[in-house]
């Protein structure tokens, strides 16, 4: 008797429970197929630790033309519709949330914005925000990154002069739109992989130099870190381009 009533206690206390937060998502092709799903729910992931299965048949939560408008591509407006559930609730709330419109409209492909948040629906405040470590970004910095540009000056004689510093990045008014989607933009694609996000290399197009690997995580990382660098003074207006 005694027993049983230890192990009990100790599957109520099992830290597994976090694997369990999961729900599915019904995704149409066309949502799939440019590469946005597979952009978007990680990082809902990275930030509430709920993973989501996508799906093309039923499931918990679905987008499409039912519930409440999510995002806008052109003309069409996607909607979320969902189960009540405190998971498929707070994918709802992030997607209307700052970070989470902020998440849509960051993604462009090729440089082209496909998605709009403004879909005349917007909750505050701010649902949870993990943010990054700086220590840990400035080592992934130098390590990933600091090859071509400029990090710092531990690595001032090693980078690539032709490449803007992180200094002068960091002046940049969008910089943090720039550095989260940095691997979307020209010339990362042909040689960045970011795990669950980016696609194998094409191997027609195998990356022409040693490539780069980072995580989600990494990402946020040097976030944090590039946050607290004091931008370059140019001592004339930036072109932000
Ligand atoms: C092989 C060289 C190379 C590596 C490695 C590299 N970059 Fe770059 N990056 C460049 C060049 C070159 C540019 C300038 C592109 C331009 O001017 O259009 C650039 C531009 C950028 C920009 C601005 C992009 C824009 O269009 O606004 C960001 C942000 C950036 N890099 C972040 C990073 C981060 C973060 C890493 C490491 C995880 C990294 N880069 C690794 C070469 C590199």
């Amino acid at each position: 008797m005694f027993k049983k009533i230890v192990m009990l206690a100790v599957l109520i206390a099992s830290p597994a429970l976090s694997q369990d937060k999961t729900f599915t998502l019904r995704t149409p092709d066309v949502l799939t197929s440019s590469g946005f799903i597979k952009y978007l729910l990680p990082r809902f992931s990275l930030k509430t630790g709920i993973r989501i299965t996508s799906t093309i048949t039923d499931g918990d939560a679905a987008f499409g033309d039912a519930g409440v408008p999510v995002f806008r591509q052109e003309d069409r407006i996607w909607r979320l519709s969902k189960a009540d559930g405190a998971y498929t609730d707070k994918f709802a709330a992030w997607l209307l949330s700052e970070t989470g419109k902020r998440t849509i409209e960051a993604f462009a492909p090729n440089g082209d914005q496909l998605f709009s948040a403004d879909v005349g629906v917007s909750l505050e405040p701010e649902i949870i925000a993990v943010t990054g470590d700086a220590g840990q970004g400035e080592v992934v910095s130098l390590s990933k990154c600091g090859r071509c540009h400029v990090i710092n000056d531990s690595n001032r004689m090693k980078a690539i002069g032709s490449t803007p510093s992180f200094a002068l990045m960091r002046s940049f008014p969008d910089w943090q739109r720039r550095y989260e989607t940095f691997f979307m933009l020209n010339p990362h694609p042909a040689f960045t992989q970011v795990l669950d996000v980016t696609e194998p290399f094409s191997t027609n197009f195998p990356s022409p130099i040693v490539p780069i690997e980072v995580t989600l995580e990494d990402i946020e990382d040097i976030v944090a870190y590039v946050a607290g660098i004091v931008p370059a003074f140019l001592g004339a207006p930036m072109q932000s381009q």
